[in-house]
């Protein structure tokens, strides 16, 4: 017998996008070796994007968004997962080109799946979501680059937003000095309870660069921003220090010199979390779960529900979320 599920389904008409939560039957499900029972999924600056039909991100519509998922295997054909198994998925266009989280039930490909790891349940896991990957690969990059504690300052740019508040919360966990940025001088009081010890205000970062090279302040830094904020970065780094590119919030553009590489051995370091290697997904869940700043992640999460979804992809595009929004799916 067939079995529906609950799911939020967006569909096109005319060019717009709508979404609303519908009963779907297991059977459309997308072909895929394992069916899990989604038990929590969560919000990020792409989900607000495909939630609003922007960027081209969906091919085709009717479309289950969510970019992230946890949950436990109910069906596999695959030799890697059991059923009662507990697993996570973050990227890998799930949610984008592929049905994502934001459903009672998602098949997939076994090979996008990491069990969830020792110490993280699922809740725990999507309040770091994609959000907490793409921070933790930042901060391995930067270390591969020589960052230690005790080299100096590290900056965080958008610092209230999902990424930004993860890096903050591991990086001062780790005992790095952080100094973050934010357009909120209402969450300094968030800010500083996350661990950073200085608050930049974000609209300084993003002048102008007068010159190739400023004074040199950073050790590193993990920016969610980029535009004129990256160069003004790229040019405050100190020798042999690095920045790890993850986010464009403040623009796509990059207008550097070559200075700050060439006379400064500065690093820049993309980040791309969606198609991240499995072997290096392992290495970053299993520091997220080693070092979990475990008070810090709570404080910093809200839970919400399916329905409340389209209200918060208007407001994640905004700048308005603070933090991480975990998504109860309940499946
Ligand atoms: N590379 C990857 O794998 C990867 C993975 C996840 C996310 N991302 C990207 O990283 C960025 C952050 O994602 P998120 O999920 O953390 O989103 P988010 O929660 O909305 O955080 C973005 C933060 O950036 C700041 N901001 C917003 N608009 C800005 C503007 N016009 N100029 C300067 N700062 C601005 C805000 O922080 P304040 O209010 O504190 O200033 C905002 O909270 C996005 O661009 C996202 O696409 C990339």
């Amino acid at each position: 017998m067939n079995k529906n599920f609950q799911a939020l389904l967006l569909e096109q008409q005319n060019g717009k996008v709508s979404a609303s939560i519908q009963q779907i039957d297991e059977q459309q499900l997308p072909e895929g070796d394992v069916t899990i029972a989604v038990e929590y999924s969560s919000l990020n600056y792409k989900d607000g994007m495909v939630l609003q039909g922007i960027g081209r991100l969906v091919r085709s519509y009717p479309h289950v968004p969510g970019i992230d998922l946890a949950g436990r295997v109910i069906h596999s054909q695959s030799p890697d997962y059991q059923v009662g198994d507990h697993v996570i998925l973050t990227g890998w266009r799930v949610g984008e080109v592929h049905w994502g989280g934001y459903a009672e039930r998602a098949r997939v490909r076994s090979e996008w799946l990491v069990p969830l790891p020792d110490g993280l349940d699922c809740r725990t896991a999507m309040s770091l979501g994609t959000a907490g990957v793409a921070a933790m690969l930042a901060i391995l990059a930067l270390e591969d680059y020589g960052l230690r504690p005790g080299a100096g300052e590290v900056l965080v740019t958008g610092g209230a937003g999902g990424v930004g508040s993860i890096a903050i919360a591991y990086l001062s966990a780790l005992g790095y000095p952080v100094v973050t940025s934010s357009g909120r001088p209402e969450a300094e009081d968030y800010l500083r309870a996350l661990g950073a010890t200085r608050i930049l205000p974000r609209a300084e970062l993003a002048l102008p660069l007068e010159r190739p090279l400023e004074s040199e302040i950073w050790a590193g830094c993990v920016d969610a921003v980029g535009g004129n904020t990256l160069a003004r970065i790229l040019a405050e780094t100190a020798l042999h220090g690095a920045v790890a590119s993850v986010g464009l919030a403040g623009g796509n553009q990059l207008g550097s010199s070559l200075l700050p590489f060439l006379l400064r051995g500065v690093g820049l370091l993309g980040i791309d979390s969606t198609t991240c290697p499995q072997t290096r997904r392992l290495q970053v869940w299993k520091r997220l779960a080693q070092s979990l700043p475990k008070a810090q992640l709570e404080a910093i999460t809200r839970e919400v529900a399916l329905d409340d979804l389209p209200q918060l992809g208007k407001e994640i595009l905004a700048g308005r979320v603070r933090g991480r929004v975990v998504v109860n799916v309940g499946g």
